[in-house]
């Protein structure tokens, strides 16, 4: 047991499942996965990568498909690219270009057909080892910020074992975009108990205002209920189905309210907020942008 003042290891393995079809983003998507689409310069699966390893995880396994292996790529180091940079004394770039393999250890599952997240998750399962008594899971089109939810999520489990996911507490009026939590109170304000979840419920049938988030910190278990679980639509094995299963059998299930903000990289208008989010934090790009901005702004304010 670790500590009341340490952070506990709570995971040593993320799973971050990349093999979607992306069919928001088509037809981009068609030749280039959507989890390697640039916010600024950077591609959303490198910013997960990088709030799991801050969290302390020391592997990622990236599910992908057959033909998605340039998601893969990305993380595999590139000698000779950082051979040339060097060489031209790009320190700034080369920092840039080592910075995804250097995270943690990245490796690979495949998952030869979209068959939904819950089946995406299931086909890591091969790849762990008898000390993964938990996995982080972390969906790459989902931004969660500031980082450092993971660490929360670890804090709750050590305290009430099982697993934990992440909420976010939206206006009722919005919740119908939503996965919905249906939960108890417990004595710490951002910790609920979980009773249930119900797919994008009508405002007023909303068992809460507690939105699902992409970030989960599940059980082993989890696996084993993945295959007890029955495809849905589109003969499709939901994560969701597999978390709902293990709460009926009596698994703890609490999910932290994370109080800060999230971008939505799954579709193009979300992916835009965040790219526009980012450049304008960004010392180079970012003052120019807002200055143009705030120009193109006013000028379609003239049109209208
Ligand atoms: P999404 O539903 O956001 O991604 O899944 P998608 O299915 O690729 O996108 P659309 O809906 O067609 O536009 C969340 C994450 O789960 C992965 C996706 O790659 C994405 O990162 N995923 C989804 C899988 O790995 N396998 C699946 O079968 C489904």
């Amino acid at each position: 047991m670790s500590s009341p003042t340490s952070t506990p290891i709570a995971f040593r393995t993320a799973i971050v499942p990349a093999a979607g079809l992306g069919t928001r983003f088509l037809p981009t998507t068609k030749a280039v996965p959507k989890e390697l689409l640039p916010v600024v310069d950077t591609p959303g699966i490198e910013l997960v990568a990088a709030e799991a390893a801050e969290a302390g995880a020391q592997r990622l396994i990236i599910v992908t498909s057959p033909d998605k292996g340039a998601v893969a790529d990305y993380f595999t180091p590139q000698p000779e690219l950082e051979r040339t940079l060097e060489e031209r004394g790009k320190d700034a770039l080369l920092e840039k270009v080592r910075r995804a393999p250097g995270l943690l250890s990245a490796e690979t599952a495949t998952q030869e057909q979209a068959l939904g997240l819950g089946h995406a998750v299931g086909c890591a399962e091969p790849n762990l080892t008898d000390a993964d008594d938990a996995v982080a899971v972390l969906l790459p089109d989902d931004l969660v910020l500031p980082t450092g939810v993971l660490r929360r999520m670890a804090e709750v489990r050590a305290r009430h074992g099982g697993s934990v996911l992440c909420a976010f507490d939206v206006p009722r009026e919005q919740i119908s975009a939503y996965g919905v939590f249906d939960v108890t109170d417990t004595d710490d304000e951002d910790v609920k108990q979980v009773r249930g979840m119900v797919e994008k419920p009508a405002p007023e049938q909303a068992p809460s205002t507690f939105a699902a988030a992409g970030r989960y910190l599940l059980d082993r278990a989890v696996f084993d209920a993945l295959r007890r679980i029955e495809p849905g639509a589109g003969g499709e094995l939901q994560l969701t189905d597999a978390v709902a299963l293990l709460i009926s059998e009596g698994h703890p299930v609490h999910v932290v309210v994370h109080r800060g903000g999230r971008h939505d990289l799954g579709n193009p208008g979300g992916f835009l907020k965040a790219a526009v989010d980012f450049a304008l934090k960004d010392p180079e790009y970012g003052p120019d942008l807002r200055s143009w901005l705030v120009e193109r702004i006013a000028e379609n304010d003239g049109v209208s």
